[in-house]
């Protein structure tokens, strides 16, 4: 089997930090999305990884490489435009060739990995099987309907009037049958070819389509809050390491990690939390749910269930709550009366009148 992670796409509902950055990269407790779904594959024992990336950026090339280090030998499909996730598969054939392959959408964390979707496919062998799990928000995914078997009847994109809260999720197995229903697809209005068409000219050609319900949590890290549930998800799997310098008068409270040269000075750190490293935190309370990037300076700060991204600053702020602050970025404390703020493109910041 092979393996295909999309990690193209423009991330608008992540600006303004997906200026910069495609969202994979976007750290989740200190890691790239993409680094948790390579690491499903490589558990999964699939080692031929293409993965689509934007044909104008080369940060995931840059972030992945070779794919050594994760034990995965990992080669790269350029798209030009983001025009949809079958036509990923379109462009990947090459890459492909006759193989079964799983589909992994790389903004997409599934906690339990995807070694049950294998196997579930190498047993029941239809032409295509797709991770489904139920949702509150059946508007914004791929809805399913299935029979008592699990196999899909219907699937709709984004339906305006769901007909069940069944989601397809990030992850899909198919055999090599997926080709010519890639191809028979046509662009939506959007210019994009629908994974989910594709899927359907399958049912509607007689072909098996089953669903594979997910365990445990899962999530598409495709906005802000979704981001942050992810962080603290995933924090909350951490067990406690200090590897970097923790000086006196600084408490640490449950899982923290305290990543090499990250120094923690007259603080309290309240886990499920991590310090990256070379990050240093001085006279300040962090977390829970709180990841401190590399680099990072929090001074005279209180902050909780947020993320910074390598190199952020944060002097003389209290009570940062649910933010995602972005590389090598400021919050300072200024005493003079005018608030002087200097914010990219799509910032956000909610301010006391
Ligand atoms: C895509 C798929 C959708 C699926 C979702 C899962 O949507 O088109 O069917 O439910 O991923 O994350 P997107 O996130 O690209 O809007």
């Amino acid at each position: 089997m092979k393996a295909l992670v999309l990690a193209g796409g423009l991330g608008t509902r992540l600006r303004p930090l997906t200026h910069t950055m495609p969202k994979q990269l976007i750290p989740v407790a200190n890691k790239p999305v993409l680094h948790y779904g390579l690491r499903a594959i490589k558990d999964a024992d699939i080692t031929d990884v293409g993965i689509v990336v934007d044909g104008h950026d080369d940060h995931v090339r840059r972030a992945i490489g070779n794919g050594s280090a994760f034990g995965l030998n990992v080669s790269y499909i350029p798209q030009d435009a983001p025009s949809g996730l079958a036509h990923c598969v379109l462009i990947a054939r090459e890459f492909l060739g006759d193989a079964d392959f799983v589909m992994y959408l790389g903004d997409n964390i599934v906690m339990d990995g995807i070694v049950a979707l294998r196997d579930d496919f190498l047993t029941r062998r239809p032409a295509a099987m797709v991770m489904t799990g139920k949702v509150l928000n059946p508007t914004d995914f791929g809805i399913a309907e299935v029979d008592t078997a699990d196999r899909i009847v219907r699937l709709e994109e984004k339906p305006k009037v769901p007909r069940s809260d069944l989601a397809v999720i990030g992850a899909y197995a198919f055999s090599p049958a997926i080709h010519q229903a890639v191809r028979s697809v046509t662009p939506n209005w959007r210019h994009e070819r629908e994974i989910t068409d594709a899927l359907t000219w399958l049912i509607d050609h007689g072909f098996d389509v089953n669903a594979h319900p997910v365990s445990g949590y899962w999530k598409d890290a495709g906005r802000i809050d979704d981001l942050l549930d992810c962080n603290r998800e995933v924090l909350g799997t951490i067990q406690r390491a200090v590897h970097g310098n923790v000086g006196e008068g600084s408490e640490l409270i449950g899982p923290v990690v305290v990543e090499t040269g990250a120094s923690v000075l007259a603080s309290r750190i309240v886990g499920p939390a991590i310090i990256g490293a070379d990050a240093s935190v001085v006279r300040s309370t962090v977390g829970p749910c709180t990841s401190i990037g590399p680099d990072c300076e929090v001074m005279d700060t209180t902050i909780e269930n947020s993320i910074l991204l390598t190199g952020a600053s944060l002097r003389g702020v209290r009570g940062i709550s649910a933010s995602v602050i972005g590389r090598s970025a400021r919050v300072h404390a200024r005493s003079a009366p005018e608030r002087r703020l200097i914010l990219g493109d799509d910032s956000k910041m909610l301010i006391e009148p």
